[in-house]
């Protein structure tokens, strides 16, 4: 028998943006064949009760459709298009998210989970040590397969936090000992940093997917080096909106100047889309498969 050792994780990439597979990426060496595939599952932001209600509706479809292994979901938005509450995190969870990644919002809603370094939860890690919760964690899958996800967000238009590219290598100094599976959430506004981040990563994580700006973008990838790549996977939640809000009051704010009231508590009284037609879930699908080479 010849003895086996990985050489490489690849990825095999599709969008909910054109569903195309990358072509050139998969096809294994002679000298390699599959040992495992692992199936990941990504939603973009979910925004208000609209987002948490189409995820409800499409994990448990997407989930027997694509056998997925693994969840993520962006939940920063899901209590009333800002933030997460305990209540908000339970529905999520229940829905069949596995992780749940944040962003800049995770913290403008006090109700926020006070245990979220205990729970599955992530916040982005280049707030400061003292800020609760943690910005990376090691999970596993119910096939037993290891996963590390980190959360880290950008600084172009967004808060002045530590340097993400610099904490991405920190923390993969020990999350690469831990797991072959790698995850990254980049939440930032500009596509720039999360190219960026795209290619700083390349070849040492499994994915990078971006967050934030609600719309998905179309140039999902895998890089060379095998690092399945998207800039945004854009929102799960009412698209008959701006970004998750009321039309007409972003309308009216864009065209008065003055202050729309968009951050009522009570998510019955938000200006958030409350109709039932469109409603989406924004997201994509990554597969891993795990090579062995025979020489
Ligand atoms: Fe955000």
């Amino acid at each position: 028998m010849p003895s086996l050792s990985f050489v490489k994780n690849r990825v095999l990439f599709t969008s909910g943006a054109t569903g195309n597979p990358q072509p050139g990426t998969l096809a294994p060496l002679r000298s390699e064949f599959v040992l495992a595939i692992l199936t990941v599952l990504f939603f973009g932001d979910v925004v208000g009760r609209p987002g948490r209600e189409a995820l409800a509706y499409a994990v448990p479809l997407l989930q027997e459709k694509h056998k997925a292994d693994f969840i993520v979901v962006n939940g920063e938005n899901a209590s009333a298009g800002s933030g997460l509450t305990p209540a908000t995190y339970s529905k999520l969870m229940s829905s069949g998210a596995n992780v749940i990644t944040t962003g800049d919002h995770i913290f403008r809603n006090r109700e926020y989970p006070l245990i979220i370094g205990e729970m599955p939860v992530l916040r982005p890690a280049n707030y400061p040590k003292s800020a609760d919760g943690k910005g990376w964690g090691l999970y596993t899958t119910a096939g037993g397969v290891r996963i590390a996800v980190m959360n880290l967000m950008g600084r172009v238009f967004m808060e002045p936090l530590r340097c993400p590219y610099e904490l991405a290598d920190e923390i993969l100094q020990t999350a690469s000992q831990q797991a072959k599976v790698i995850l990254l959430d980049m939440h930032a506004e500009a596509t720039s940093e999360k190219v960026a981040m795209g290619w700083h990563l390349d070849g040492r994580v499994s994915a990078v997917v971006g967050t934030h700006t609600h719309i998905q973008t179309a140039d999902e990838r895998v890089l060379p080096g095998g690092t399945a790549y998207i800039s945004d996977l854009g929102m799960t939640g009412p698209y008959d909106s701006v970004l998750g809000r009321d039309k007409y009051a972003v309308i009216e704010e864009l065209r008065t100047a003055m202050p729309a009231r968009f951050e009522s508590r009570r998510e019955r009284r938000s200006s958030l889309w409350r109709g039932r037609e469109d409603r989406r879930p924004d997201g994509t699908r990554a597969v891993h498969r795990t090579f062995s080479n025979r020489s």
